[in-house]
């Protein structure tokens, strides 16, 4: 086969990008090494920036997330007993966040790529990009017996962490800079009424807790566990008794429990690759770099990767000008590391490190004080949260 652009990963980085190409009529193919039904099985983000939200417009969609994402205009930090709001709309002249999940937008996205008749290739096994450096790249992959062949002008890796692009390039060409947190986090989804309509971050001695949602009858609960945790040990009545201890008196006595209909552990990380291009392959989203959750920055820093890399395409097939893609790595970059930034300091100022000295307990107790005892220093959050300008 034959095509534009190669694309490496069916996730929400992959299908926004070849969705946007398709409708500028650039060709392209995403090959997916999951099937659907496990892509859309995996529960993950839940708030998105209208930065995202503007994307997922222009690539024509955003009908139901319009319909059914909610907007927020705020949330709330919880500690000490008591629960603070963080006034996104205030703080920011206007701004707000949309409450719609990850796989909604995963789901909205692979009915726009049927829809145009676009490729998605699902179950694709020993994905391999080749000739990265030369103008005629390639990828093969296996389809049961079959080895099959995909020659392309570019190749994209939007293939998360774990994923083959960025392997694929040379130790000697490549930087990685990495935090590993000494926790996780378990969620559980549950189709139960919602403890607030508008999100809680906890910091509790016993550890960080998030009382998130989906929809009014859908909520998201997450609490910091040790690394070592296994998911069996934790039956619901033990998740729902720890999340309650978490949380202020007021909030815990309003949490509607039910039985979880999904229950994982994730790690937290700060990851960054650099550069963001070797020869003809660009990275995007969760292949170049990866947040810890808290400041729900990691699909958002994926969407503006996608944003750059779009028109970055579309100028170089329109007009011939390479200047956004010769510039790529460097302008994602710039807003990646401040998304790195932000989550690195919200997941330390919220969480409960197992080797943290007094003297780092005192700075974070005074750190939130600061922060709820000054306009400036809640506006500086504010403005993260929503998401920094493209
Ligand atoms: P992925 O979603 O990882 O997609 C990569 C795709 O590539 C996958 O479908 C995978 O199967 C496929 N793939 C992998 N290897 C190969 C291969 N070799 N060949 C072919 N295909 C391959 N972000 C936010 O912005 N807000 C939040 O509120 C938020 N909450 C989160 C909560 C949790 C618990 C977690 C774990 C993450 C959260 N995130 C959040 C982060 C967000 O989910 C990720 O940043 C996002 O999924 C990145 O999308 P992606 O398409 O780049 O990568
Ligand atoms: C979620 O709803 O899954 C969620 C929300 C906010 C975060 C992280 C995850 O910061």
């Amino acid at each position: 086969m034959k095509t534009q652009v190669g694309i490496i990963g069916g996730g929400p980085s992959g299908l926004l990008l070849s969705q946007l190409l398709h409708l500028q009529g650039i060709d392209n193919i995403v090959l997916e090494r999951q099937s659907r039904d496990y892509v859309l099985g995996r529960i993950r983000a839940g708030v998105l920036e209208h930065g995202f939200a503007a994307l997922m417009r222009e690539a024509q969609c955003a009908e139901r997330m319009d319909r059914e994402g909610e907007i927020h205009d705020g949330f709330y930090i919880a500690h000490d007993g008591i629960k603070e709001r963080v006034d996104l709309n205030g703080l920011t002249g206007g701004n707000s966040v949309v409450v719609y999940g990850q796989t909604e937008v995963t789901r909205d996205l692979y009915a726009a790529r049927d829809k145009l008749g676009g490729i998605v290739i699902h179950n694709a096994e020993d994905v391999t990009p080749h000739d990265l450096e030369s103008a005629q790249p390639y990828l093969t992959y296996r389809q049961g017996d079959e080895l099959l062949r995909i020659d392309c002008d570019y190749v994209i890796g939007c293939d998360g962490f774990h994923g083959v692009s960025r392997k694929s390039i040379p130790n000697d060409k490549i930087t990685e800079f990495e935090r590993v947190y000494p926790f996780g986090w378990l969620g559980v989804l549950s189709r139960t009424k919602p403890v607030s309509p508008e999100l809680i971050y906890a910091t509790h001695e016993r550890g960080f807790a998030l009382c998130s949602l989906r929809s009014q009858v859908l909520s998201r609960y997450y609490i910091q566990v040790p690394l070592t945790d296994r998911i069996e040990a934790w039956s619901d009545e033990v998740f729902w008794a720890e999340l309650k201890r978490r949380l202020p008196d007021s909030v815990a006595a309003e949490l509607v429990t039910g039985d979880s209909i999904e229950k994982s552990i994730a790690p937290l990380r700060s990851f960054v690759a650099e550069p963001m291009r070797y020869g003809n392959l660009f990275l995007a989203g969760d292949a170049a770099h990866i947040v810890p959750p808290t400041g729900a920055r990691g699909l958002n820093s994926a969407a503006s990767d996608i944003y750059y890399l779009y028109h970055a395409l579309v100028d170089h097939y329109r007009k011939r000008d390479d200047s956004g893609l010769d510039g790529y790595s460097q302008k994602a970059l710039a807003r990646v590391w401040k998304g790195q930034r932000f989550s690195w300091w919200m997941t330390t100022l919220l969480h409960r490190f197992p080797d943290s000295s007094a003297f780092e307990r005192r700075l974070q107790a005074t750190d939130l004080a600061y922060l709820f005892s000054s306009q400036k220093a809640l506006a500086s959050l504010a403005e993260n949260y929503v998401g920094l300008p493209y």
